[in-house]
């Protein structure tokens, strides 16, 4: 009798078990979910309800004319900019209505960025510059130095550490950018053409280090790109026009 009690009681707390470890794949499967998002400047509709999600360890690449509403969406999801319409959330939390501190820190915390111009500030070194994200997030200086020294050997620079941004190569600069992003291990990295200002060999080999970063770390990327062959690196690709996307293929 006890015993039967027990299995069942028993059976209850797995079934439970079950359910949440299956909400949180769930959750842990759409991680980035954007609905019907809207962006107008002035009288021009510039997104006119974009549907998308991101998991995680996907690279999901976003294509398309010039002009077709690429950064505006990469930007309003990143939360660098407001939509007009339309709900974010990110582990299904909303996070299209945080203002000012709140939405500071989801930024700092929870997404990284990279750009095609580094945007690197020069008489800081590489290390320094990697640490910046971490000294706003209010990291312990000695253990972010270490990580930061780390991301950037994980990206082929362990021997730039001290380099300020002009004594490096247009990839090594781009690449800090990467261990820039990453530094406080974000649920998700936008780029928009992170490869725009590289030579095909260095932008190669910025494709190889987003596909180990996903592979290795399970790091997520919405990427703007206009290069093909970064785009077939990756797991989805989506094309817009006019503010929509008009076509979604999975590699
Ligand atoms: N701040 C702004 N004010 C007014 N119009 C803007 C603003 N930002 C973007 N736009 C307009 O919105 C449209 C989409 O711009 P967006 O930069 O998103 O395009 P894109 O797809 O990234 O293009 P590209 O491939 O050239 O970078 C363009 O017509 C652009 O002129
Ligand atoms: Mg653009």
């Amino acid at each position: 009798m006890l015993i039967e009690y027990f299995a069942h009681e028993c059976n209850w707390h797995l079934y439970f078990f079950y359910e949440r470890q299956y909400k949180n794949l769930l959750i842990y499967r759409n991680m980035l979910v954007a609905r019907g998002i809207k962006k107008a400047y002035e009288q021009v509709s510039v997104l006119r309800g974009v549907d998308i999600e991101v998991q995680k360890s996907e690279i999901v690449s976003i294509v398309g004319s010039s002009g077709a509403g690429k950064s505006t969406l990469l930007h309003v999801l990143g939360t660098l900019d407001k939509a007009d319409a339309g709900s974010i959330t990110l582990h299904g939390q909303p996070i299209h209505s945080l203002k000012g501190k709140a939405l500071a820190n989801l930024r700092n915390k929870h997404m990284g960025f990279i750009f095609q111009f580094h945007h690197l500030l020069p008489e800081f070194s590489a290390l320094e510059n990697v640490c910046i994200p971490g000294w706003i997030a209010k990291k312990p200086t000695a253990q972010l130095q270490k990580d930061a020294a780390q991301w950037l050997e994980v990206l082929g620079l362990s021997d730039r550490l001290h380099h300020k941004p002009n004594q490096l190569s247009g990839g090594e600069q781009q690449r800090v950018a990467v261990a820039r992003a990453l530094i406080n291990r974000p649920d998700i990295v936008f780029a928009d053409e992170p490869t725009g200002n590289l030579d095909t060999a260095n932008a190669q080999q910025l494709h190889d280090i987003f596909v180990q970063l996903r592979n290795n770390f399970g790091q997520a990327f919405l990427i703007v790109t206009h290069n093909e062959q970064l785009a077939s690196q990756s797991n989805r690709i989506l094309k817009m026009k006019d503010g929509v996307i008009i076509e979604q293929r999975s590699l």
